[in-house]
């Protein structure tokens, strides 16, 4: 994710700009930058760590307002070129958050004569101040063009701007995207987060949305969209820096589940086109004829990028009548695939990096198909080794647990289905419509079950000395439940799996005794009858059963222990829902068994070996 820090006060401003980058290393970066203001602006940015930022900079530079950004790469690669901050001959600007209309203000700005340097949407940012600013009939002063240029931006920003012919002065406003300001007693401090200025100071003010506002030397107003000047109150930060990079969360992957309304929002941002039913997807390199004439798509990933792909297989069969194949890519690379040329594999790697997933990819290339990845990480070696690349904007994921990235990349999933039906002619506009408001709805309905989520730690508890689990579910169901299984034991080293309801008969029943919780995801759909069939199946086995169901599903209770509740939603996007609920279910079971949760044993983030 990227970090935006900002300071204006008696002391040097880049020692502090460095510190304060540092803290926020632990939100993942690959190029950092910062601006220095005295009568004019100097900027040092490079690709690499704030130490390579460092052996850059002058020994001694002496201004006084500067800002800083550690970049992770979202438009454009991590190069130097797109690093922050951004300029415009006199402006400077550091940006966390994604510009959904970037493309056509870019396209504006460039008939208005601007030159483009970087691949970034923050870019235009820049230089549409520099326009209000200085090309409109009459000048603005920095504050005022930043009011007015926001007001054009579409989508999610922190944006803290120094100009020069305001020496002293950094303007910042934020939407979506996290602000706040340290008050010191040397001076101001603006950052994407506390910890970046916690060695400074405790004291903060948090920016909210549609807010602006301007640090100068000794003062700091922020106004309300209106423009009204507001008395905004001050706050007292009492956690240590361990808990601020968790913004207080006792986990990363409690606070990456909780990042997830974000998460899915920014990455689905721009792309849904409710009102034509279709959604945009420029990074597909595929033309609509070559849409309209596949025969077949491989899934190639490993553990949950591969449950998100088992998904991604009924969404691509039902919504865009391709048939869909999902491979395991550590045995997909030793085996003898039947693929000819022009056939379409999807590689979906959180990382990018998977040592499997890209040997599968290169063996299935080397028959001549084209790939497409599915990624989190900007420039990493999945990217170089596709011919398109669709980034899940999930921000870094640090939690070994992959919980965030998932949800995301079956987001990616959906968007592709119905683009491809669209093209197809599987799809109606209709149909797509009703998909794209349902997946709009999703980070609202994950904020609800986040809201509720006591419920499901007081179930954790009460099976969290069990020794084996079971987790069951049918069609768009299934992979969630292997995903439920797979989270349960990663972290909590409960011996956990994951089985499509209509097998268990054929074996695993038994295993089943009263000591076996089963998970039973429940949810309305066309296959709910045949869920209330197994349900019934496992209970008269004894085991206790642990639904997952809808809000509104009065019946379920009448057959399982315990309900585990989801908001009403569409058969074809609870399932994204429904494994918010199994993550915290694992995350709660490991935290009561005082498991080592961020970092379980034996387990690697980024698997780059065979
Ligand atoms: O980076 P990738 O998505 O390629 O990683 C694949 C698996 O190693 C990964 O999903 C692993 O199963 C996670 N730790 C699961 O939480």
């Amino acid at each position: 994710m990227c970090g935006i820090v900002g300071y204006v006060g008696k002391e040097l401003a880049a020692p502090i700009l460095i510190e304060s980058l540092k803290r926020l290393e632990y939100r993942g970066y690959d190029s950092a930058g910062i601006t220095v203001l005295n009568e004019s602006l100097e900027t040092y940015k490079t690709v690499g760590k704030i130490a390579d930022l460092e052996l850059i900079l002058p020994e001694r530079i002496i201004a006084y307002t500067g800002i800083g950004h550690t970049r992770w790469a979202t438009h454009g690669k991590p190069e130097t070129k797109n690093a922050h901050p951004h300029m415009s001959s006199g402006i400077s600007l550091v940006h966390n958050g994604i510009i959904e209309n970037y493309l056509q203000l870019k396209e504006r700005l460039i008939e208005c004569g601007y030159v483009f340097e970087s691949d970034t949407d923050t870019e235009v940012i820049a230089h549409l101040l520099n326009n209000k600013m200085y090309k409109g009939a009459k000048k603005l002063d920095l504050l005022t063009a930043v009011r007015e240029t926001i007001s054009e931006l579409e989508g999610s920003y922190a944006i803290a701007v120094l100009c020069s012919d305001e020496p002293g002065c950094l303007v910042f406003a934020r939407k979506d995207s996290p602000l706040v300001i340290g008050i010191g007693d040397d001076g101001y401090y603006a950052a994407s987060d506390v910890t970046a200025f916690l060695k400074y100071t405790r004291k903060v003010i948090y920016v909210d949305d549609h807010e602006v506002g301007a640090i100068r030397p000794g003062s700091i107003e922020i106004f309300d969209p209106r423009g009204n000047l507001l008395a905004k109150e001050m706050h007292t930060v009492e956690w240590d820096l361990e808990a601020a990079e968790k913004a207080g969360y006792e986990h990363f992957m409690l606070k990456e589940i909780h990042e997830q309304p974000a998460s899915i929002q920014n990455t689905f941002a721009g792309k849904l086109l409710e009102l034509e039913g279709t959604v945009k997807m420029d990074e597909l390199y595929l033309s609509p004829e070559q849409i309209k004439h596949l025969r077949r798509a491989t899934i190639i990933a490993c553990g949950t990028s591969w449950n998100a792909g088992a998904l991604g297989k009924y969404l691509f069969e039902k919504l865009a009548g391709v048939h869909t194949d999902i491979e395991t890519a550590s045995e997909f690379r030793y085996a003898s695939p039947v693929l000819c040329g022009e056939e379409l594999t999807i590689a979906i790697t959180q990382s990018g990096e998977t040592a499997d997933t890209l040997a599968a990819v290169r063996s299935s290339r080397s028959y001549g198909c084209r790939n497409i990845a599915i990624t989190n990480v900007v420039g990493s070696t999945i990217t170089r080794e596709s011919d398109s690349v669709i980034y899940t904007r999930a921000g870094p994921e640090i939690g070994v647990a992959a919980t965030k990235t998932f949800t995301a990349q079956l987001i990616i999933l959906y968007m592709l289905a119905i683009h491809m039906g669209r093209v197809r002619g599987v799809l109606s506009a209709g149909e797509a419509k009703s998909l794209i408001v349902n997946i709009k709805r999703i980070p609202g309905q994950i904020q609800k079950i986040l809201n509720r989520k006591e419920s499901i730690r007081e179930c954790a508890e009460q099976f969290a000395d069990k020794r084996d689990y079971f987790f069951i579910g049918r069609y768009l169901n299934f992979p969630i439940a292997l995903e439920g299984a797979l989270k349960l034991k990663e972290i909590s080293y409960i011996h956990a799996e994951g089985y499509a309801a209509g097998e268990l008969k054929h074996g695993p029943l038994a295993l089943l005794t009263e000591d076996t919780p089963v998970v039973a995801i429940a949810t309305r759909g066309h296959t709910y009858d045949k869920m209330l069939s197994n349900i019934k199946e496992v209970k008269a086995r004894n085991a206790t059963v642990i639904a997952v169901a809808n809000e509104d599903d009065t019946e379920i209770e009448k057959y399982v222990d315990v309900v585990l509740r989801i908001p009403p939603s569409h058969e074809m996007t609870s399932p994204v829902l429904s494994s918010v609920v199994l993550q915290l279910l694992a995350y709660y079971t490991a935290l009561a068994k005082g498991c080592s949760i961020d970092k379980p044993r034996n387990l690697a983030k980024s698997v780059t070996v065979e």
